[in-house]
């Protein structure tokens, strides 16, 4: 058994050599959070996809101000320094057939992607925050950076597989901070969420028809759910298997489950949470 093991880890060792590295800055990127750096981080993005696969980094000494990009398959975002959103709509792309503007940093249909770093994303979401307080209601998202379109999310993910994202700051997202949909098989850890808490609708994880996910180890503090979970989609089944540990939660509006749900939820532990729930232990089946 054990030279099994070995014989395994070997050819792990072989098979997954060190992937190859892309520099935004060798992409025409200033980094220098005043630059519009859209353009060099798409083109980043679009060498590592024809790549198929590789590292990104966004070095330790460097911001880079940029819209929504999206990541593929087999994809390490390795943030060490900054990431800053862009506030002007110009930097974003309609969702196709939504009202909403892209998120920052989305995929969809991909496998084999992490997140990771110790660096920050930061959503600088105070004027699109401000968009909501302009008009009379929730709906009213005109002017700048809106123009009419809901806000962009941090971090969504859908339809994929094999998803680990930990050791990263995720700060005043627009919206959402972390939205998986449709996703399999995520591990998040060591993930800190920051946004004010009269910040408008703020979630820190937002786990929608997603299968066995575990979260643990992460800080939040923000406007609204520090955790959703749940499945507004009739086309799937449900969120199952998803379990939540060691997390401490300071300011939020709690833990939403089943909200929204048309195809329900099933098999959810909490497991230790502190902060306004001290020591919650908790599990649904069948929910
Ligand atoms: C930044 O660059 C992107 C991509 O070239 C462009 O679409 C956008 O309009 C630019 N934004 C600003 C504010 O200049
Ligand atoms: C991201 O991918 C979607 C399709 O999956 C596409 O519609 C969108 O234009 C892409 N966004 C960017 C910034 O390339
Ligand atoms: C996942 O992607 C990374 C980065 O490209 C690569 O090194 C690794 O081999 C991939 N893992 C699998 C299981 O394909
Ligand atoms: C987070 O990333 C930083 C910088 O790369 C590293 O020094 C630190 O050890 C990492 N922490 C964890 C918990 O992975
Ligand atoms: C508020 O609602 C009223 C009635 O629906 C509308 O006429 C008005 O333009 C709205 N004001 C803003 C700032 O959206
Ligand atoms: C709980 O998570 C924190 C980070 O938020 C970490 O420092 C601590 O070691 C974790 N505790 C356990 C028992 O893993
Ligand atoms: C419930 O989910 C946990 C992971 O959180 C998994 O280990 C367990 O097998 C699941 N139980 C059932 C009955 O599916």
């Amino acid at each position: 058994m054990y030279f099994l093991a070995f014989f395994l880890f070997i050819a792990a060792c072989v098979q997954f050599a060190d992937p190859q590295v892309f520099n935004p800055i060798d992409y025409g990127a200033k980094g220098d959070g005043i630059s519009n750096d859209t353009e060099a981080v798409r083109a980043t993005l679009a060498a590592v996809a024809a790549n198929k696969g590789g590292e990104v980094l966004f070095d330790s000494q460097f911001a880079f101000l940029t819209g929504c990009f999206n990541i593929t398959s087999n994809v390490i975002l390795n943030v060490k320094g900054t990431i800053l959103a862009s506030q002007d709509s110009s930097n974003y792309i309609q969702v196709r057939g939504a009202l909403q503007w892209q998120s920052l940093v989305q995929a969809n249909s991909a496998s084999n992607i992490t997140i990771t770093g110790g660096g920050t994303i930061d959503g600088q979401g105070a004027p699109w925050w401000a968009c909501l307080h302009r008009g009379n209601d929730s709906l009213h998202l005109h002017g700048p950076p809106c123009n009419g379109l809901d806000r962009p999310n941090l971090i969504m993910l859908a339809q994929t597989n094999n998803i680990n994202i930990h050791n990263i700051t995720l700060k005043d997202s627009p919206i959402l901070n972390t939205h998986l949909h449709g996703c399999t098989n995520v591990h998040m850890s060591h993930i800190t969420v920051l946004a004010p808490w009269d910040s408008p609708n703020t979630d820190g994880f937002d786990i929608d028809c997603s299968v066995n996910v575990l979260l643990e180890d992460s800080f939040y503090s923000g406007g609204d759910d520090a955790i959703a979970i749940g499945c507004g989609d009739s086309r799937a089944t449900s969120s199952e298997n998803v379990l939540i540990r060691n997390m401490t939660v300071e300011r939020s509006h709690g833990l939403s489950i089943g909200s929204g749900t048309l195809g329900g939820v099933r098999n959810i532990t909490f497991d230790h949470i502190t902060g306004v729930y001290l020591l919650v232990f908790m599990t649904l089946i069948d929910y």
